[in-house]
């Protein structure tokens, strides 16, 4: 017997409603996601990608109603009708996001430190000293110099891509089985893209975890996932390993999406 996938997606569908009108936005796609798996969602801004990655996280966008239909299973648990206590406690421990917006994610008036503690001791359950000691080893893991000090800094006196690393702490800190990132490097220069791109692969590596990188952008995805679905208006049209996808596409849509990487051939795909 194989083991099961970390995480089953059949038949997934997604609906906002606004008064009378319902329109789907995720049109039935299915997927697995085996345990200590990358896998890239591609496909061009409103196909459905967040969304998607939101239905799994059961965190809809604020003030929307959005019905989420098919089955999301993590283990073998059906999550789509689980009692929220339980999902609260898949979120962030089991499964945990990078969401697309750095700046929306993190408290503007709370130290940096203070909000990765906050986030351990309700958790984790760590003592004050614990989770403390435990923050600093995690601005460290991602790569903030000086974490002591910088624990004390609010968001605000970070740059765009240290606010990144410290949501991808958060993120890790509990040690999740399934990472699901959102376009973790969208609003960030090509440097620093690379920068956070290496330290995802290198948690992944280091932590065991499985990573769901979405992005519009096939230049991200190069290098750092096994397999890739192809995604357009709410649909997954294409699957592939990565290899395949970028030297044989089958589907007109992603030849015209890895036409659309300029910078491609200079990052390679290895
Ligand atoms: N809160 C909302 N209320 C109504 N419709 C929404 C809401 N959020 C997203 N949508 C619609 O759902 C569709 C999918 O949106 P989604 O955010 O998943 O796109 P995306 O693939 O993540 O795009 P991007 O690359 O721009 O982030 C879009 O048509 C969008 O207009
Ligand atoms: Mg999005």
């Amino acid at each position: 017997m194989t083991a099961p996938p970390l995480l089953q997606v059949r038949d997934l569908t997604a609906t906002f409603t606004r008064g009378s009108s319902a329109t789907r936005v995720v049109q039935g796609i299915s997927f697995d996601i085996a345990p200590g798996e990358a896998v890239g969602f591609v496909g061009e801004s409103g196909c459905g990608k967040s969304v998607t990655a939101r239905a799994i996280m059961r965190l809809a966008p604020e003030g929307t109603p959005l019905t989420v239909g098919g089955s999301i299973r993590y283990r073998g648990q059906e999550l789509t009708d689980l009692p929220e206590p339980a999902m609260r406690d898949i979120r962030g421990r089991r499964i945990a996001m990078v969401f697309q917006d750095p700046m929306s994610s993190l408290n503007p008036v709370m130290t940096i430190g203070a909000q990765i503690d906050d986030m351990l001791r309700r958790h984790g359950g760590l003592s004050r000293q614990a989770a403390r000691r435990r923050t600093i080893e995690l601005l460290g893991l991602v790569g903030i110099r000086d974490p002591a000090l910088r624990a004390d800094d609010h968001p605000h006196q970070f740059s765009g891509g240290m606010r990144q690393r410290v949501l991808i702490a958060i993120a890790v800190s509990c040690q999740p089985d399934l990472l699901i990132a959102d376009e973790p490097t969208t609003a960030l220069d090509v440097t620093v893209q690379a920068q956070i791109l290496r330290l995802l692969l290198r948690l992944r590596r280091e932590l065991g975890m499985a990573l769901m990188l979405i992005t519009h952008d096939f230049g991200v995805i190069a290098g750092m996932v096994e397999r890739v679905h192809v995604m357009r208006e709410g649909n997954i049209v294409e699957t592939g390993a990565t290899d395949t996808i970028f030297t044989a596409p089958t589907h007109p849509y992603t030849s015209a999406l890895l036409a659309a990487v300029p910078r491609l051939s200079e990052r390679g795909t290895a």
